[in-house]
């Protein structure tokens, strides 16, 4: 399982020291949710943090997933991938020509990821799907992190899961939303290959009892 803790949940007043801690901690990924106050009711950064974690992940060999929750995403593609993101995931509901956006984010050199909201079904990204390096299901209403994860997003999950293995299996699954200990074998269980944390990996006292906490409630059965 490869985990992407999802930095909106770090202590923002420190975050290259969290995003650190989380990386030493045997985190994989940090995961950037941009926000614009548009497709979803709050605003995060820009292109700046990505650039700004640039010499942590090439120190770490971290992957910088970044997450557009804006409107017409296309307009900052350019800016995100030259500020240093290995992915850049879209939702479906932003991108009126998706395969276009997809194409010229694989183009200027990054992975694409694609994504929809829990109420949006898998039929708006089938045809989307073969030009994919990942698929992400959201879990959670975009927008904040710490939300309960939603019980229905398992079988949309598994239903994604034959969908990619039919049309693009070497593409990742990405869930991301209310994921934590509880629920996270359901969720890789169900196909997940990514795992996005907030408040499982950032919350409470320790980021590193919290990963070895989700890396062990993952793994398979012993
Ligand atoms: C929600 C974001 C998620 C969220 C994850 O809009 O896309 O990445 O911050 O945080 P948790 O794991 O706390 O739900
Ligand atoms: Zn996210």
């Amino acid at each position: 399982m490869i985990l992407s803790a999802s930095i909106i949940a770090s202590d923002a007043a420190r975050l290259g020291a969290q995003a650190r801690e989380a990386l030493d901690a045997g985190v994989d990924w940090l995961h950037i949710d941009v926000m614009d106050g548009r497709f979803v009711p709050n605003i995060t950064v820009g292109p700046f943090v990505v650039n700004a974690l640039r010499p942590l992940a090439d120190e770490t060999g971290a992957k910088l997933d970044v997450h557009l929750m804006i409107e017409e995403p296309r307009r900052y593609v350019d800016d995100f991938i030259a500020a240093g993101a290995d992915l850049v995931t879209v939702h479906v509901e932003t991108c009126t020509r998706l395969h276009r956006v997809l194409a010229h984010i694989r183009s200027r050199g990054a992975m694409a990821g694609v994504t929809l909201n829990p109420g949006t079904p898998l039929s708006a990204i089938a045809e989307a799907l073969s030009g994919v390096d990942m698929a992400l299901v959201m879990s959670v209403d975009p927008g904040f992190s710490g939300q309960k994860y939603i019980p229905e997003s398992t079988d949309k999950i598994r239903r994604l899961r034959d969908m990619l293995d039919r049309t693009a299996p070497r593409a990742w699954l990405q869930v991301d939303g209310g994921v934590y200990a509880g629920n996270v074998r359901e969720v890789v269980q169900a196909g997940a290959t990514v795992v996005v944390a907030g408040n499982a990996v950032f919350g409470g006292a320790s980021i590193a009892d919290n990963v070895q906490a989700l890396r062990k409630a993952a793994a398979p059965e012993a």
